[in-house]
């Protein structure tokens, strides 16, 4: 116990002490007398009480007090008498006022006598018949008596710099003046006191010396050497420190930023596509036929403003229906249906971000490294794997001697920059052949997720985009990745700002490269 005081002392401020030594002194001194008495200003003894109080050593009472006081008007009203008074005190004598003669006879202002009437009729002065105020019988009483209100009234106008404390009696004048608008002013003064808790005593009774600590070590204490003779206030290095919540970047956010750091680390260019795309570039540049389950209502939206794109050259349009119609010189038969220019027209929330490579492609000379990450959408209902709306980062390798074998690589690369495993296994697109799914194993759920499609493009997609060397290509989903490393069993997570879980989440999530 006694060490646990000696540590508790070690770690007060000199203002501590001095307010311990001030309230050891005298008890009930204020905080002002303390301040007075010391030579502290008040700031540091109601901060060093805080720190006291917070280590029970004392105990801070707060009072908070009342002062009451007259306004102008309230002054006016105490010199002339209330409006109602006003109107009384003729009464007397008339017995009876026509209301539309009151403001002459009394002198009280037009716009008060309403409210002097009401005044009237709710002390039951006067009652008022057709128009007409009389006097009652309990008004002539009071006459020559002061109303309770009055005598608030004359007690404050006698006491002009406020009153703190009143009788019973006064503080029902209060009240019902307090009714009035703008007569009274009402001031909230606090005040604070303290009590030495068992603690404090404990470290009065073992005593301590009240001596300059450094809290600080400065520049001129190491330069003039001072810092070897200065004594140093220990710190409680335990002690619990606030909990800040920095701004940072939403965790979607950083991922993306990581990705595009990998990519552009890798020699890749990044490039944008549109939200809105034509079905062509979507669909049909990738050699997915016209009546693709891909294409129905139930999985893809088709916009209404605008309903249609603009289809893009014409050579390549007529290039693109010949391969789907009969494989044109691709070596392939094609789908063998008619191909319809209308679909192609479509518009269409891109459902991923291929139509980017296949455009990237028509638009670019190999060799290309091209990368892009972006939202896509699709007719999901919403639940814990799936959204309408996610994001993917697409890749494209288009060059002399590229293979399935630079894919893998490529993808195996991206992946453990990211700090993920990955394997890979045989899959189907319209638009590859080779053809493969990444997945990752997942230790927790003791199975392996599914990360993205990639593959090399068919001939029946180069082709008519007027490429002749192989490309390698891969469209991988974004959140899934998110959820794995943030530990997110429910994708919505990622889109609700839960602001606790956001706050929570460590900052440092910088790139593993
Ligand atoms: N577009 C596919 C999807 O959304 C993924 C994909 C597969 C992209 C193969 C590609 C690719 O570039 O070559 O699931």
């Amino acid at each position: 116990m006694s060490e646990d005081i000696e540590k508790t002392i070690s770690e007060l401020h000199i203002y501590e002490k001095k307010l311990l030594k001030e309230l050891e002194a005298k008890p009930e001194a204020t905080p002002e007398e303390i301040a007075e008495n010391s030579g502290m200003d008040i700031k540091s003894v109601m901060s060093a009480a805080g720190s006291l109080a917070s280590k029970d050593i004392i105990e801070m009472h707060k009072d908070v007090e009342e002062i009451y006081s007259l306004t102008d008007d309230g002054m006016e009203y105490a010199e002339k008498g209330l409006p109602e008074r006003r109107i009384l005190d003729v009464l007397a004598k008339k017995e009876q006022i026509h209301m539309k003669d009151l403001s002459d006879e009394t002198g009280v202002d037009k716009k008060e006598t309403n409210i002097a009437i009401g005044w009237l009729r709710r002390k039951n002065w006067a009652q008022i018949d057709k128009g007409v105020v009389n006097i009652t019988e309990f008004g002539k009483d009071f006459v020559s008596k002061m109303d309770i209100d009055e005598e608030t009234l004359d007690y404050l106008k006698a006491n002009a710099d406020g009153v703190k404390l009143f009788t019973d009696d006064l503080m029902n004048g209060v009240k019902k003046l307090a009714g009035r608008k703008n007569i009274l002013n009402v001031k909230k003064e606090t005040s604070h006191s303290f009590t030495i808790l068992p603690k404090g005593e404990e470290i009065l009774k073992h005593g301590f010396e009240i001596k300059e600590q450094a809290t600080q070590l400065t520049h001129e204490h190491l330069k003039d050497g001072e810092w070897k003779s200065l004594e140093y206030r220990p710190y409680d290095i335990n002690a619990e420190a606030p909990v800040i919540f920095a701004g940072k970047k939403h965790p979607l956010r950083v991922i993306i930023d990581e990705i595009r750091e990998i990519f552009l680390n890798m020699g890749f260019s990044e490039d944008k596509g549109e939200y809105v795309e034509s079905a062509f570039w979507n669909f049909d540049s990738l050699f997915q036929p016209q009546d693709h389950a891909a294409r129905e209502m139930q999985d893809t939206f088709y916009l209404k403003n605008p309903l249609t794109c603009d289809l893009p050259d014409m050579d390549l349009v007529k290039l693109t229906a010949e391969t789907h119609e009969t494989g044109a010189d691709t070596g392939s038969i094609g789908w063998q249906y008619d191909w319809s220019e209308d679909i192609a027209r479509q518009s269409v929330l891109r459902t991923h971000t291929t139509g980017i490579s296949t455009k990237h492609l028509f638009e670019h000379e190999p060799p290309i490294k091209m990368f892009s990450v972006g939202r896509v959408f699709r007719r999901e209902t919403f639940d814990y794997k799936h959204l309408p709306e996610f994001h993917q980062v697409e890749g494209l390798v288009c060059d002399e001697g590229i293979s399935y074998q630079n894919l893998l690589g490529t993808l195996k690369e991206f992946y453990k920059k990211l700090g993920f495993e990955v394997r890979f296994r045989p899959a189907y697109f319209p638009y590859t052949y080779l053809s493969t799914e990444t997945e990752i194993y997942l230790e927790e759920k003791e199975s392996w997720i599914e990360l993205g499609g990639a593959g090399m493009f068919r001939p029946e997609v180069l082709k008519p985009l007027g490429i002749n060397q192989p490309a390698l290509a891969f469209g991988l989903g974004i959140e899934r990745l998110a959820m794995i490393r943030y530990d997110v069993e429910d994708i919505r997570m990622l889109y609700k700002s839960d602001i606790k879980w956001l706050r929570e989440l460590p900052i440092d999530q910088g790139v593993r490269l």
